[in-house]
């Protein structure tokens, strides 16, 4: 019995050594190791050999049995392997070959705009503040001085998902958040989407703004104008002409409406003027006295100016689209002039 598994063994290992794939290997498998594989074959010889030496050949077709198990299973592994490099080498990607017709998106104007103007202030020293496009009635109106039954809610009527909680008519509630939450000197910069019920080609259910805050010690009306100015020129250019006219906003107290002459026709008239020679850009004020003490600010030793821009308004006089709801449509051609 000995030198009969001795025998199987060394064809066994012969066969695996020459065996070409897989299905080879398998069947090797079977032919020995399987239920009516030789080795099963002798191990049923067993019960005739004496019960003194059942132990040692035993030993010795377990042994044989191992050996035939461990090369099947090395060469099963072997041809995994080279499969699995086989496929890699097929599937391998060439990095260096030149991508067609890779189209980049640009920005869109209405961003680039944003982008710019966060810019101007981000570089005067402004915080960044960040807003949510859903409020509460609180910051929306009440706590910018607009309580329920105030006319002033007529020209912003919003959409209500509850009879408390609102989508955001203006920025302006980015200015209520900072005076909670930080004590003069403020000076903070916010942007983002505000929503009301009205849509023509001058007005959009979704639009964006930007606000800004200033609070600190002798905060004047000339800082206020100074900035604007600056802020206008840097929009439209140097040689813009800036002049504020008095407004109404509650929040504010004086109001005012910044116009830049028209950059177009350079105030002479033209249909993007409406032939007035001037296009109005912001709202803008010294902060209500009454919403500085609101939030603990003393009246009597700070004071603040605050400015409302609109984006897409200022987005279509830079770059002369006419009707704002162009800058919805999604119009590649439109948007990919803009870099
Ligand atoms: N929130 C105003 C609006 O949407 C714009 C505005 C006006 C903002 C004056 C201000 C401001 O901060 O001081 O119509």
């Amino acid at each position: 019995m000995e030198t009969k598994s001795k025998q199987i063994l060394e064809t066994a290992l012969q066969e695996i050594k020459i065996a070409q794939n897989k299905q080879e290997l398998f069947a090797l498998n079977t032919k020995y190791l399987g239920k009516t594989g030789e080795i099963s074959f002798l191990m049923r010889e067993l019960k005739d050999v004496p019960v003194q030496d059942k132990p040692k050949f035993g030993a010795i077709l377990n042994e044989c049995r191992q050996k035939i198990d461990e090369a099947i299973r090395e060469k099963t592994k072997y041809f995994e392997e080279e499969e699995l490099n086989k496929k890699l080498m097929e599937e391998k990607v060439d990095v260096t070959i030149p991508i067609k017709d890779l189209k980049l998106g640009t920005m869109h104007p209405i961003s680039l705009t944003q982008k710019e103007l966060m810019e101007f202030f981000v570089k005067r020293g402004f915080t960044v503040r960040v807003g949510t496009d859903v409020e509460t009635d609180y910051y929306c109106f009440e706590a910018l001085n607009v309580p329920k039954d105030h006319p002033a809610r007529d020209m912003q009527d919003t959409f209500y998902i509850t009879d408390d909680i609102v989508l955001r008519t203006h920025t302006s509630a980015t200015q209520i958040h900072t005076m909670e939450k930080y004590k003069p000197p403020i000076k903070m910069v916010s942007t983002g989407q505000a929503y009301r019920v009205d849509e023509d080609a001058t007005h959009s259910p979704v639009f964006h703004q930007l606000e800004v805050l200033v609070v600190d010690e002798n905060v004047s009306m000339a800082d206020l104008k100074g900035t604007v100015e600056q802020f206008v020129k840097f929009l439209l250019g140097e040689k813009t002409k800036v002049r504020l006219r008095p407004s109404y906003f509650p929040f504010t107290e004086p109001s005012v409406e910044a116009d830049a002459s028209c950059p177009k026709c350079n105030g002479k008239g033209c249909a993007l003027c409406k032939n007035s020679g001037w296009i109005e850009v912001l709202g803008c004020g010294m902060v209500h006295p009454k919403i500085l003490e609101e939030h603990k600010i003393d009246p009597k030793i700070y004071s603040g100016y605050a400015i409302g821009v609109g984006i897409e308004r200022l987005a279509m006089i830079r770059y002369g689209i006419n009707d704002m709801r162009e800058l919805f449509q999604n119009d590649t051609n439109l948007l990919k002039q803009f870099k």
